[in-house]
């Protein structure tokens, strides 16, 4: 099973020919983070975690933080020492072999693919937002969800008719067609061979971070203590659920750790922009939910019989909000901006509301692109067909394989709700982490006189605290997505089994890296301009 190792010099032989160019300090890196990680977990999900764990969502915060900051550490250590395209399915093959790599690269596409349908999901609910408030277009239900087509779904698979379904049948829709669309349009771009210019990417962050402080400084001075109580209405274990949900809003470190090549002092700079990024994001993160909390209250709406319901059950919650006429802020789509004009700055929240608006699609982009470049690199190592990695003659993009992707993540996010769809990326990623977490410390054990540009500091204790932390939060995520990342990989598996394995360049001897080929798609996330 380990037996088929792509040798990491023959991956470090051609990445290091690449003319390394140091420029990047710990502020640039730490800017990349923040501009990376800031998105839909913030501006959407907040009420999501606010369903799950009430006001207790603040612990959820720091939690999915803290395993992110030791996750961090070890990815770092990894992406100085493995420079090359592919992230974690690359490190993987490198330590563990072939297997636990396809399965990490298999893992890796409900990070990037799920994510990509996730954030289009949460900016479909802004774009719905700012069409209504600024031109008093109330687009039709049947096409910015598609909760109808699930209850039909749930009853032609046996479920029991009952008030939440038929309301759905009357109420939902069959189709989300803005994130559908926005999918599609970012696929589009990337076929083009549109890459985030650093410009952009820098107004971006300057964007969300001004949205983030507006609101902050409007909702925290106006809070009231008696809305934290009760602090954990539906107990320790939603806290661990909306932590496991979260952690989706911290997703996105990982474009700092696969900076490390163009960092200057990586030893320094890297743990400095890693947790500085995380850092900064998370002290953001609990003002923004503080003043959710402070402000408009937090508590999850209940079903009939008085339990929470899972966010991600379109209908129920659907349901559930149709009855308190939408009045909570864990039953708005666009919850930052919902907040503001609750507590009477209505244009300010149409501003916040445009800032998401125009942040995350380019996070959809990140998202996407960062799928179409593993999908790459593992179909020129033959475990996908090698007609996916085929160049457009004239945009020199990965066409093929960018458009499936693109269809794939359209047709996600014209069908499931944000909620469920970030849990599920969730599940591929923490796989991944863990992964990359434990080929640390067996490396550390079978290569130890390697050089490393940068060592995780105490890694004994911190790569098994990221470890634990993953399996905490995996087993945190609800069943029915446990049950689908279970369904997902046994269908790796025999995709291996059966195609991935017979085709391998490594099975059949050959060793080749695609690091210096002119063709291989550059880096998604670009460092700031100027530097
Ligand atoms: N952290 C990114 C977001 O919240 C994925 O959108």
């Amino acid at each position: 099973m380990f037996g088929r190792i792509k040798p990491l010099d023959a991956i470090l032989a051609t990445a290091e020919k690449k003319s390394l160019h140091r420029s990047l300090g710990a502020f640039q890196l730490t800017m990349l983070g923040v501009g990376a990680i800031i998105g839909t977990g913030i501006f959407v999900l907040t009420a999501e975690a606010a369903q799950k764990a009430g006001p207790g969502m603040m612990l959820s915060f720091i939690i999915a933080g803290l395993v992110c900051a030791v996750a961090a550490l070890c990815y770092a250590e990894m992406a100085s020492m493995v420079p090359v395209s592919g992230s974690a399915y690359t490190y993987s093959y490198a330590v563990m072999g072939e297997l636990l790599a396809w399965m990490v690269g298999w893992a890796l596409v409900l990070e990037y693919a799920v994510a990509a349908g996730a954030v289009s999901v949460g900016w479909s609910g802004y774009f719905v937002g700012l069409l209504r408030e600024y031109l008093n277009i109330g687009l039709p239900q049947e096409i910015v969800n598609a909760n109808a087509l699930i209850a039909h779904v749930k009853l032609a698979f046996g479920a029991t008719p009952s008030a939440e379904l038929s309301s759905a049948l009357e109420v939902g829709g069959y189709i989300n067609l803005p994130a559908f669309v926005i999918a599609l349009l970012v696929t589009w771009l990337l076929v083009i061979g549109t890459k985030e210019s650093a410009f952009v990417n820098a107004v971006l962050v300057v964007v969300k971070i001004t949205a983030l402080t507006a609101f902050v400084v409007l909702a925290v001075p106006v809070m009231n203590s008696d809305n934290f109580q009760p602090f954990t209405p539906l107990g320790f274990g939603g806290v661990s659920a909306a932590a496991a949900s979260i952690f989706f809003a911290y997703v996105g470190f990982d474009a700092v750790s696969t900076a490390a090549e163009e960092t200057k002092n990586p030893q320094r700079n890297m743990p400095i922009g890693l947790i500085g990024s995380l850092a900064i994001c998370t002290v953001f993160y609990l003002l923004v939910a503080a003043g959710v909390i402070g402000t408009v209250g937090a508590q999850p709406v209940l079903d009939a019989a008085g339990n929470g319901i899972a966010p991600g059950n379109a209908t129920a919650m659907a349901a559930a909000c149709a009855s308190i006429a939408n009045d909570a802020v864990v039953c708005s789509k666009e919850a930052l901006a919902w907040t503001l004009r609750e507590i009477g700055w209505k244009q300010i929240g149409n501003l916040v509301g445009l800032a998401a608006g125009l942040a995350l699609p380019s996070v959809v982009l990140m998202m996407m692109f960062g799928q179409t470049r593993i999908f790459f690199v593992m179909s020129r190592d033959g475990l996908l067909p090698e007609k996916l990695s085929t160049i457009h003659p004239k945009y020199k993009t990965p066409h093929v394989v960018t458009i499936i992707t693109g269809i794939v993540v359209a047709i996600f996010a014209a069908l499931f709700p944000v909620g469920a769809l970030a849990d599920i990326s969730n599940s591929g990623t923490l796989f991944a982490f863990a992964m990359v977490a434990i080929a640390v410390m067996v490396l550390r054990k079978t290569d130890p006189g390697r050089h490393r540009p940068f060592r995780t500091p105490a890694v004994m204790i911190t790569a098994p605290l990221a470890i634990i932390g993953c399996f905490y939060l995996f087993f945190s995520l609800d069943w029915y997505t446990l049950r689908l990342f279970v369904g997902w990989a046994v269908l790796g598996l025999l995709i291996y089994y059966f195609y991935s394995r017979h085709h391998s360049h490594v099975g059949r001897g050959l060793v080749e890296v695609h690091e210096d080929d002119d063709d291989i798609p550059p880096s998604s996330v670009p460092p700031l301009p100027g530097i």
